[in-house]
């Protein structure tokens, strides 16, 4: 039975000075990779589905996605999580609760402040009276293609609204804004490692980065040891995923009778080869 709260992950995390792994996935290859990455280097690690990759429930979908992760959670005996990554909608959220999801994350950080703290709060109080845990955000981690998101320092967590935010808000995790982005970034980021030690210095709540894939590894290990507890990727470790896939289908082109079935396993054991590598960055 190793299928745990992502707080239970995150403690551990903060007890040994790093981060914990976050995926986002999208189907069974992806989060059968993840976990049995977890279970061979022992270490735990966060499956994470992102609303925008169901948004045709012929994709997947929040019912069918979560009882699939907490069945393979249950087969291992390293520490699993299960997290709904950036929801704005609150119906949307308490419908992913419905389905099984114990950590959620609402995003407000496109609001005013005041907006985004009165927001994340309602969903807290509504979560925690479900035994849900939620991860917020606050400052405004944007997208990689947009180099201004990523340099824009105004959008940057203050770290006196952050003591508040967490406060007030009672949030159990908050994605923090650095100098990351999500997608692809065309100029290498430069994380605003000062601002996230006085946010660090400011609340107790773990702290979040956002925009994993292409932070350079040397960034990421000081990050790990000044409060971010939680490290969420996407988009290098999908991207691998759909090359593979590509891959695999073109050299196997003119001998189809068992390619869908064949193929989970080079494309699991390309994503555990990713995996195996990224996951040696959490020191737990
Ligand atoms: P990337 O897709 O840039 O790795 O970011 C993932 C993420 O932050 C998910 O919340």
């Amino acid at each position: 039975m190793a299928f745990v709260k992502v707080s239970d992950i995150l403690k551990m995390a903060d007890k040994a000075h790093t981060s914990a792994m976050a995926f986002n996935c999208v189907d069974f290859n992806t989060a059968h990779s993840v976990i049995m990455a977890a279970e061979k280097l022992q270490k735990p690690v966060i499956v994470m589905l992102y609303p925008g990759h169901c948004t045709d429930s012929r994709w997947t979908t929040p019912a069918a996605f979560a009882p699939m992760v907490i069945s393979e959670a249950n087969k291992v005996k390293v520490p699993v999580a299960l997290h709904m990554d950036h929801s704005s909608d609150f119906e949307y959220i308490k419908a992913a609760i419905d389905c099984g999801f114990t950590s959620v994350m609402y995003d407000g950080s496109m609001l005013p402040v005041e907006e985004n703290l009165k927001n994340t709060k309602m969903v807290v109080d509504y979560a925690h009276a479900k035994g849900v845990e939620v991860e917020a955000e606050l400052g405004w981690v944007g997208f990689a293609d947009n180099e201004k998101d990523q340099n824009n320092t105004d959008m940057y967590t203050s770290p006196e609204t952050a003591k508040r935010f967490c406060k007030e808000t009672g949030c159990d995790s908050v994605a923090v804004a650095i100098g990351s982005a999500h997608g692809y970034y065309n100029k290498t980021p430069k994380l605003d490692l000062d601002r996230l030690q006085q946010i660090n210095a400011a609340t107790d709540t773990p702290l979040v980065l956002h925009g994993g894939s292409g932070i350079p590894d040397d960034q990421l290990e000081k990050a790990f040891t000044m409060g971010i507890n939680k490290f969420n990727v996407g988009t290098e470790f999908l991207g691998l995923y759909f090359k593979t896939v590509v891959e695999y289908a073109e050299a196997n082109k003119h001998d189809p009778k068992h390619i869908i079935l064949d193929m989970a396993i080079p494309v699991q054991d390309a994503l555990m080869a990713y995996l195996h590598q990224k996951m040696q960055l959490s020191k737990m």
